[in-house]
């Protein structure tokens, strides 16, 4: 008799995005003649960029012929992309990372779940709440917690609340963690944390023999020269840290798929005997047995993406998403809304107003103005009450659902 994974069953419910979307395709269905506004899951609506694309097209081209065919490459990635994530991601900004510390993959929120695997079962988790629910859901079908209580919490997750009046940012937990999960700018409130609040991870994970689990997707559309990028600008960071980066929100490659993930040489975790092993050597045999490395013509592409050219092509398309999050703060705020985040990333936080549930507010959007966004509480329970704009819309499409809000 084959024998489930019974921590599956303590999920709360379906993943976020696809419940949202079988809502979405209910309405459309019954209401056939009324165009939705998708401001929902951040996904990207503007096409890769010219040098991308230019770049994408010879991986291919070099695919046609025997002479420049590549079969398997590198699980950990091509060398040439690699060394270029290092240079302009890293080196650039100070932070000491080399190409040998840099796993190429196919999404960050695989890498993000995945990473869980190479520590141990017992492991205590910390979690910001309100977060991209993966962090959670991934703990829970990874066996590391108890059942969902009342409250929404599962048993044995380290909760780190994130509310306005921490600025969205979370006070260091009492129980200390052996994971923690961080992720600035921060999906879903849109805000970012400064050097000193990370430096404070930093210490208290080096204090305690954690490990920070950093998720940078969203660091490039940081606008204030005065917030780091990356968890590695920290100083000591090397010995606590690892980065899941990814080009999906950078450079439109949602339907595309590449990230990376970055561990550096003097990352440890310790065996039960309190032996040091190095983080990098487990994800390594773990990349290599699990994962054949993603197609030549992706990596191509991406390269494109960290050349001059590439990085003033995509830069003009965040500057077009981060006008849209500035026209979305600038409406809502018109009509009267409380609103966070959307200045240096492309999510923008609303508190509903009345004490409005957040899945209320959703219908209520979806019912009369056909916009549909994301409900806060679908992040955690902290969330409830607030509702997430994502700025990934085509310009026109903002403009129409701010003006379908303001009429509501
Ligand atoms: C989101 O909308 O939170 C993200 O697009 C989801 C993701 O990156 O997987």
């Amino acid at each position: 008799m084959a024998l489930i994974n019974e921590h599956y069953q303590k999920l709360a419910a379906g993943y976020l995005f696809p419940e949202i979307g079988r809502r979405v395709r209910e309405y459309e269905q019954a209401h056939p003649g009324k165009p939705v506004i998708r401001m929902g899951i951040g996904d990207v609506t503007q096409p890769l960029s010219p040098s991308v694309i230019r770049a994408f097209h010879e991986g291919v081209d070099e695919m046609a012929s025997a002479a420049t065919f590549r079969g398997y490459g590198p699980e950990q990635g091509y060398g040439f992309l690699r060394e270029a994530i290092a240079e302009r991601s890293f080196r650039s900004r100070g932070a000491d990372i080399s190409a040998e510390e840099i796993f190429v993959s196919d999404g960050s929120k695989c890498d993000t779940g995945n990473i869980q695997e190479i520590f141990g079962r017992d492991s205590k988790i910390a979690i910001c709440d309100p977060v991209y629910p993966v962090y959670a859901d991934t703990t829970v079908m990874a066996g590391k917690t108890g059942p969902v209580g009342d409250n929404g919490y599962y048993q044995g997750i380290i909760y780190l609340p994130c509310t306005a009046e921490n600025n969205f940012i979370p006070g260091l937990p009492q129980e200390v963690p052996d994971l923690i999960f961080l992720c600035y700018p921060n999906n879903p409130t849109g805000t970012v944390a400064t050097r000193e609040e990370l430096k404070k991870w930093v210490d208290y994970a080096r204090e305690h023999k954690s490990i920070i689990l950093f998720d940078a997707a969203y660091e490039a559309f940081i606008r204030n020269g005065e917030i780091p990028h990356s968890i590695f600008e920290i100083e000591g960071a090397r010995e606590v840290a690892i980065e899941f980066r990814s080009l999906s929100k950078t450079a439109g490659f949602t339907g595309t798929r590449l990230a990376y993930t970055v561990i550096p040489e003097e990352l440890m975790a310790y065996d039960r005997q309190g032996q040091a092993v190095q983080v990098k050597k487990l994800w390594n045999r773990r990349h290599t047995t699990k994962f054949n490395g993603v197609s030549y013509p992706v990596q191509k592409a991406a390269a494109a993406v960290f050349t001059e050219e590439g990085q003033r092509e995509v830069q003009a398309t965040i500057d077009y998403y981060m006008e849209n999050a500035a026209l979305i703060r600038k409406n809502l705020e018109a009509c009267g809304y409380t609103v966070y985040g959307g200045e240096n990333a492309p999510y923008i936080w609303v508190r509903t107003r009345n004490g409005m549930k957040s899945w209320d507010f959703f219908d209520l959007l979806l019912e009369r103005a056909s916009v549909v966004g994301t409900p806060g509480s679908g992040f955690g329970p902290s969330g409830e009450g607030y509702f997430r704009f994502s700025a990934f819309a085509a310009r026109e499409n903002v403009l129409e659902a701010m003006a379908r809000i303001r009429d509501l």
